[in-house]
């Protein structure tokens, strides 16, 4: 058994136990307390933190997330780092009004479908033996058979907490892909998984039309949104539009296509974009960020949520400034590579 020490979170003062085996952000997400976080593999720097007090092992930080100076002055990456004895760090734990946090747990459950709806996509649906409540967009840690993990954001919706649709990219020589995912998992088989995670997800509390803007399987996490949406709808509790754009390279790529074709025909409120980049297609043609410039010269007033790989997020992110979208509006997911 591990060596156990105290983190305190500043400036609330909070305290709780951490494994030296496990990372800060780990034990503070179990324990209901909330840390920036993204992609908690150390990539991002989301969740960039000061040690007050104590020394850490810094883990597996990379070097642009963390620099050399950074850890100079203090500062580690909470989603890698351990504690190596007590230690305080300074916590950026504000959230916004209306944002229900659920605390990080461990789940299992069985394989229900798998499916290939696109050329190097899986869907899978995993069955839960207990429900997992969590916001509209955040996503699972999937336990790999060797140990390891891989982040997938949550397709469904969290009106339905015991049943998890992931949508799955395959990644060449990939050990979670073409290790496990694309050759031998199967319908009828036992996962492990933890969750939930991720700060991208839907804000109630901004009352205003969604742009939803996804490339590849970062459509999951907006499939999630807009279905929560259209419960509310549902239930009268919402009255916007919503676009969603989806690119993709290919028209066969384009999953999900004619049930979203299917769910705009029978919402007034919703309109479906699907944008082909890399061949001739029955559609329009363009990457995201064009057809978003071409459809919205102005987006102000809108809250827009991007989803996909970090040059189309961030390509996209400059064409919703340029059409005065204020950044407090808009959200995004910096999908890197869960090979
Ligand atoms: Fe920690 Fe991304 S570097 S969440």
């Amino acid at each position: 058994m591990s060596e156990t020490f105290t983190v305190t979170v500043e400036p609330l003062g909070t305290e709780l136990n951490c494994r030296a085996d496990q990372t800060v952000l780990d034990a503070c997400l179990r324990n209901g307390v909330w840390l920036p976080h993204a992609c908690t593999h150390g990539t991002c720097g989301t969740c960039k933190a000061e040690v007050l007090d104590g020394e850490v092992d810094f883990g597996d930080a990379s070097p642009y997330a963390l620099l050399e100076s950074d850890r100079d002055d203090g500062f580690a990456l909470m989603c890698v780092a351990k504690p190596k004895e007590d230690i305080v760090i300074e916590g950026d734990i504000e959230l916004e009004e209306g944002i229900e946090i659920y605390p990080v747990r461990d789940f299992s459950g069985t394989v229900t479908v798998l499916d290939e709806p696109a050329p190097n996509v899986k869907r899978l649906v995993i069955e839960l033996t207990e429900p997992m409540p969590f916001n509209p967009g955040q996503y699972v840690q999937l336990n790999l058979p060797g140990g390891d993990n891989r982040p997938y954001s949550i397709a469904s919706t969290p009106s339905d907490p015991s049943r998890i649709e992931l949508h799955i990219k395959r990644s060449e020589g990939g050990a979670a892909t073409d290790g496990w995912i694309f050759k031998d998992l199967a319908a009828g088989d036992a996962v492990t998984l933890s969750g939930p995670y991720g700060q991208f997800f839907f804000h109630p509390t901004k009352d205003k039309p969604l742009i939803l803007l996804g490339s590849g399987t970062g459509l999951a996490p907006l499939k999630s949104i807009l279905q929560h949406v259209a419960e509310l709808d549902d239930e009268g509790e919402w009255e916007h539009d919503v676009v969603l754009f989806h690119g993709v390279a290919t028209g066969a790529d384009l999953y999900e296509h004619d049930w979203l074709t299917e769910f705009a025909d029978e919402r007034d409120w919703f309109s479906y974009r699907p944008a082909v980049s890399r061949e001739e297609f029955d559609g329009r043609q363009g990457r995201v960020p064009q057809l978003l410039a071409e459809d919205f010269p102005r987006a102000g007033g809108n809250s827009a949520y991007i989803c996909g790989n970090p040059a189309m997020v961030e390509d996209t992110m400059k064409a919703l400034m340029q059409a005065r979208l204020f950044p407090r509006d808009i959200y995004r997911e910096d999908f890197f590579d869960s090979a």
